[in-house]
């Protein structure tokens, strides 16, 4: 039996008239975005993974850098990590240039340099999740999976007057089958696309602009009055601010980093030697420890240069920045000048303390 939806004046929308008026919608109103224009499953594989944790507008001009210096499959697989991570620097969340980088070697090997085309195969690739997988395998292959992020679960939520949460199971599956019928099957990229760009540009989290929307006359949520409420508010984790002091150590006009930071993070990133704590104060401790267990014989400080602030995820990243002595280290460092530094693959984090201290040490 195939489900139909009613409107206010009880109307039924077939699955094919809503996927119709979709796809319709799409043609007139995509944006012309750099991925769209492909249909190589590489470069469509590099896009999803970029769009995984950034916003489109922002991606844009990361992808076609990429895409200019790793043209293929194979020329990302020839190319060391380090220079990946240049390309990738800026966008943060480091590890899926990691994973990218290994999965791009493993498609060399294993499959010819070509994505693979079952689900199965892409599932066995780093970084390849449910979601990358059929967004690539449906937008490259027009294999008839459906996608289901942020927007698309929004838009799908508020067509059916589903409330919820997409972290709750039971949710997310009833969400799933209600894509799975909708779904065109002649144009399935197309339609996963097209449900993502409504959740981006008409039916937005608060004041969606529901006039426009090519779905309204059947959509539970804009026929009830109330949009917003659907879906249910996601819980909030609430922000910690983490305390960090960084070591700036100059050697001959050059600075001394090392690979992560502390806590596992940004481990395939260049940064300044950093160790986190309650306090500002413990925070130093730790890292004069730091120091002294690789063997410094004396890691006193020579000065404060100055504090930052940055966000990783839900940490509220609060630095203080300090000149130590050269000698006060003997783990190795690699050696960067102020100038490589600006290209060099360094954490956001670390491109700020380099401008702080840069400034300071050159006033
Ligand atoms: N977010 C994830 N994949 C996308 C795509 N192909 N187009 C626009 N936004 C996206």
């Amino acid at each position: 039996m195939r489900t139909m939806i009613q409107d206010s004046g009880s109307r039924p929308a077939s699955p094919p008239a809503l996927r119709a008026a979709l796809l319709r919608w799409y043609r007139i109103h995509a944006r012309p975005l750099p991925w769209r224009r492909t249909n190589d499953a590489y470069a469509i594989w590099v896009s999803e993974v970029m769009l995984q944790q950034t916003q489109v507008l922002t991606v844009i001009p990361y992808y076609e850098r990429f895409l200019r210096a790793f043209p293929t499959c194979r020329a990302l697989a020839r190319a060391s990590f380090d220079k990946v991570a240049e390309f990738w620097s800026g966008l943060g969340y480091y590890r899926r240039a990691r994973l990218l980088h290994r999965a791009a070697r493993l498609i060399v090997n294993d499959f010819e340099g070509h994505f693979p085309e079952t689900y199965e195969a892409a599932r066995q690739l780093p970084g390849v999740g449910h979601y990358t997988a059929c967004a690539v395998l449906s937008i490259a292959y027009g294999t008839p999976f459906p996608v289901l992020d942020g927007n698309v679960a929004r838009v799908a939520s508020r067509l059916r007057g589903l409330s919820g949460n997409l972290h709750d199971v039971k949710f997310r599956k009833e969400i799933e089958k209600q894509l799975r019928e909708l779904l065109s099957t002649r144009r399935p990229g197309d339609f996963n696309q097209a449900l993502m760009e409504l959740g981006q540009l008409v039916c937005l989290p608060r004041n969606p602009r529901c006039p426009s929307c090519p779905l309204r006359k059947c959509c539970r949520a804009s026929l009830s009055g109330d949009p917003e409420r659907y879906p249910a508010p996601r819980p909030r984790r609430l922000s910690e601010t983490y305390h960090l002091a960084a070591a700036v150590i100059v050697c001959d006009g050059k600075v001394g980093l090392v690979r992560g930071l502390d806590d596992h993070l940004l481990s395939d990133l260049w940064n300044f030697p950093s160790r986190f704590g309650l306090t500002p104060h413990e925070a130093l401790e730790n890292l004069k420890g730091t120091l002294i267990s690789d063997g410094s014989p004396s890691p006193r400080v020579i000065r404060r240069l100055g504090a930052i602030h940055h966000r990783i995820t839900f940490r509220n990243i609060s630095a203080q920045v300090y000149e130590f002595p050269r000698d006060a280290v003997t783990r190795p460092l690699r050696w960067f000048s102020w100038r490589r530094l600006q290209t060099a693959a360094i954490s956001q984090l670390a491109r700020k303390t380099a401008a702080v201290a840069e400034h300071r040490l050159h006033a």
